[in-house]
């Protein structure tokens, strides 16, 4: 039994984490050569050909929305916020059941692949947002605290066509600790 089980499979995680994020890498690299950090290719993208632009926006997106993703499930973690973040979350929901329930309610809405992702958004405070493919939040001014991988390879083995059943199982493996630190930093964040 993996870490991940029953929530998601060793399969899913096989496929998404050892060969479909191990593509973006590949692909993001190959495009922009070692050395180059997938954020600050998303920043300053300006800098590079005009004509692989979308590319290297699609795999360094790819990047950066895995690597939060699959660093905040944790089935053994902690579900539960707490300190700051808590208290921002109370502040902008009323609770923290209340945050739940409109993030799995934003998750449904998203139509296509794609994330829904909690950010601090540029007047620092939390909102819940979609994203289309591999768009990230930096591009809107937004820093990423927390997301759920809605590209149906994330749940369609496990769940098949039932996505709000992965949907409302994803909170079991969120570790909070994890995301605490994210949004900690990002207030930090000028
Ligand atoms: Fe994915």
């Amino acid at each position: 039994m993996n870490q991940f089980e029953p929530i998601l499979s060793e399969e899913t995680m096989y496929y998404h984490y050892g060969k479909l994020y191990q593509n973006y890498k590949d692909q993001f690299y190959n495009l922009v050569g070692d050395g180059v950090n997938p954020l600050e290719a998303v920043l300053k993208i300006d800098q590079f050909p005009i004509e692989k632009r979308g590319s290297i926006l699609n795999s360094a997106g790819g990047v950066l929305n895995h690597e939060l993703y699959f660093e905040e499930i944790n089935k053994n973690g902690r579900h539960q916020p707490s300190n700051s973040l808590e208290e921002a979350i109370v502040k902008k929901y009323g609770s923290f059941e209340n945050f739940k329930q409109e993030f799995q309610k934003v998750a449904r809405y998203l139509v296509g692949s794609g994330y829904t992702f909690l950010v601090l958004n540029s007047k620092k405070e939390l909102d819940i947002v979609n994203m289309s493919n591999q768009e990230t939040p930096y591009l809107y001014d937004m820093l990423p605290i927390m997301n759920i991988d809605l590209w149906e390879h994330a749940y369609y083995l496990d769940y098949k066509t039932e996505r709000d059943q992965y949907i409302n199982a994803f909170f079991d493996l969120i570790d909070f600790d994890v995301i605490e630190k994210r949004y900690d930093k990002a207030t930090k964040t000028a």
